[in-house]
């Protein structure tokens, strides 16, 4: 059987660019897929960090833009970048992993540095569209047959930066080209890639989607619906996730479209990178430490203490978050409670940036407890295995989450999650309740409602587990034992790719998960 070709579509891959959980998912699910016989090739803009840690192989491709000579009518034209000449698409291999890509080159759009979606003030590109519109034509592109020598059996997108290219995927099978099967994940919809309805002219849109049914969103452009109305199935990162985006409250006003879609969404829980996060072998947390050997997690709290001015107590329950400081994240929930924290005898260490109301308030916590509360704010890969590694507990208070990685971090290097109950935090950890322990199956502190008093009392339970030292050792012990690998999740990829790829929908709502 030939192997199941599929052109992975995102806009970051751990190590070369990363924002958030979707880099690591880049990274560590395309190598999961491979190694079940995919052929799996990453299609990405050629941002200057990406450029940087790929190998060119081969001529490069001219991606020719739409309503050009050859390619089918009904749609475009794209314009011409505006700032240099048409994108062209060059094969390689990422250094660091052998991983093949196809970089997306367009100078004017992609060739600047900093963050891939906003500007030096925090606000999104103002060719944020184009950006994205020409990576989902190029994906397009690809997917009909642009390389004769690797046509897709299926493309897979992710988030809204991908969208469209499952609409112009749309237009072009209706215009008679080979159609692959289209596979849309979702890692956020809170992020949905909304435009003003005259951007359509400009990504040679045509008329005949901008519909309710299409990619139409209260009169706007709206790139996350183009996936999720023009892709043969939906996946989303946990299976609890999946069932939320399906309501009012989580569904950021798609949840409509979800609903009309629920027999093709699946939820599939993301994995950990074994190779990145593994306390035994990271490269960043020297001595290592497992299950059974804790000096090396003793030692990480110890030096992380001492490397962000915390006072030295092996004994201080040690609190950390390492986080973008968003409203999604529940972080603003935070800073009420720091003082209880405090005088329990714990202490805090903070890691992120973002929102300035959140990032003051806990400068505040700083000023008014030194050497019992500490802060970093930036973006530090070292430190976040530092911190991950050396605290006890790891904080995720969201309002939302559609997977969420620390908490899968904190498990596997022994620093138990206090999670809020929602999305892939639900799927992923277990409260300390005196039933869970006693039948083992506690990994962590879970809370439900989104407030600081459910907060609080998630809190002192880790302090009174803490007071329990063989019952820590045990939930300890039982988190370390989790595993979240990619292998899972990649079989339940490829299901779901088969059926795309044959039109077969895969009928049971959740079925991929766990
Ligand atoms: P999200 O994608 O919503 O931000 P995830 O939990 O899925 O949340 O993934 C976040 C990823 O980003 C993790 O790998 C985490 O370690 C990393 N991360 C978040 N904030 C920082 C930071 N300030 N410094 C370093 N890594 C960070
Ligand atoms: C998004 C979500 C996060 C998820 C990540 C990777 O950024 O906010 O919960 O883990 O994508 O799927």
């Amino acid at each position: 059987m030939n192997p199941l070709k599929v052109l992975y579509v995102c806009s970051e891959v751990y190590p070369l660019l990363k924002t958030g959980g979707l880099a690591d998912v880049s990274a560590g699910l395309p190598p999961a897929l491979a190694a079940q016989g995919a052929d799996v090739r990453l299609l990405l803009p050629a941002f200057p960090a990406v450029a940087a840690g790929v190998t060119p192989e081969g001529p490069v491709l001219p991606v020719p833009a739409g309503g050009a000579p050859g390619l089918p009518a009904g749609l475009g034209p794209l314009p011409g970048t505006s700032h240099g000449p048409d994108p062209w698409l060059q094969r390689g291999r990422i250094g660091a992993s052998g991983q093949p890509v196809w970089l997306l080159h367009a100078p004017g759009l992609y060739g600047r540095g900093g963050n891939p979606y906003l500007d030096g003030s925090g606000h999104p590109w103002p060719d944020s569209a184009e950006q994205f519109a020409w990576l989902g034509w190029a994906a397009a592109l690809l997917g009909t047959g642009l390389d004769p020598t690797w046509c897709p059996d299926v493309v897979h997108g992710h988030d809204w930066h991908a969208g469209l290219a499952f609409a112009y995927l749309h237009q072009l099978r209706l215009s008679g080209s080979r159609a692959p099967g289209a596979v849309f994940t979702i890692h956020n919809l809170a992020y949905q890639g909304v435009f003003p309805a005259n951007v359509r002219e400009r990504l040679g849109l045509p008329d005949a989607l901008f519909h309710m049914q299409g990619l139409e969103f209260h009169g706007q452009v709206c790139f996350m619906k183009a996936g999720l109305v023009y892709s043969d199935a939906i996946t989303t990162v946990s299976p609890t996730y999946a069932r939320e985006i399906t309501g009012p409250e989580q569904g950021c006003g798609l949840d409509g479209v979800l609903r009309q879609r629920q027999e093709v969404l699946h939820g599939i829980l993301n994995g950990v990178d074994e190779v990145v996060w593994n306390p035994a072998t990271d490269p960043l947390v020297q001595p290592g430490f497992d299950a059974d050997h804790l000096q090396g997690k003793a030692a990480a709290k110890a030096r992380l203490q001492k490397a962000v001015g915390l006072q030295p107590q092996p004994d201080a329950l040690l609190f950390s978050v390492v986080s973008r400081l968003t409203e999604q994240k529940g972080l603003h929930l935070l800073p009420a409670v720091v003082d209880e924290l405090v005088q329990r005898g714990g202490q805090l260490m903070v890691l992120g940036a973002g929102d300035a109301t959140i990032e003051q308030a806990l400068a505040d916590c700083v000023a008014r407890h030194p050497g019992r509360v500490a802060l970093r704010i930036g973006y530090d890969e070292a430190l976040a295995h530092g911190v991950i590694a050396g605290a006890d507990v790891i904080l995720l208070p969201s309002r939302f989450e559609p997977c969420g990685l620390t908490q899968l971090y904190g498990l596997r290097y022994g620093t138990l999650p206090l999670v809020r109950a929602v999305g892939g935090l639900a799927d992923t950890v277990t409260d300390c309740s005196l039933e869970n322990l006693d039948e083992g199956s506690a990994s962590g502190f879970v809370f439900h409602q989104l407030n600081g008093t459910e907060l609080s009392a998630a809190l002192r339970r880790a302090f009174a587990l803490q007071r329990r030292p063989a019952d820590w050792r045990a939930v300890q012990r039982h988190a370390m034992a989790l595993r979240f690998d990619w292998a899972r999740a990649a079989s339940a990829y490829l299901q779901v790719y088969r059926r795309a790829a044959t039109r077969t929908p895969l009928a049971i709502h959740g079925t991929a998960s766990a």
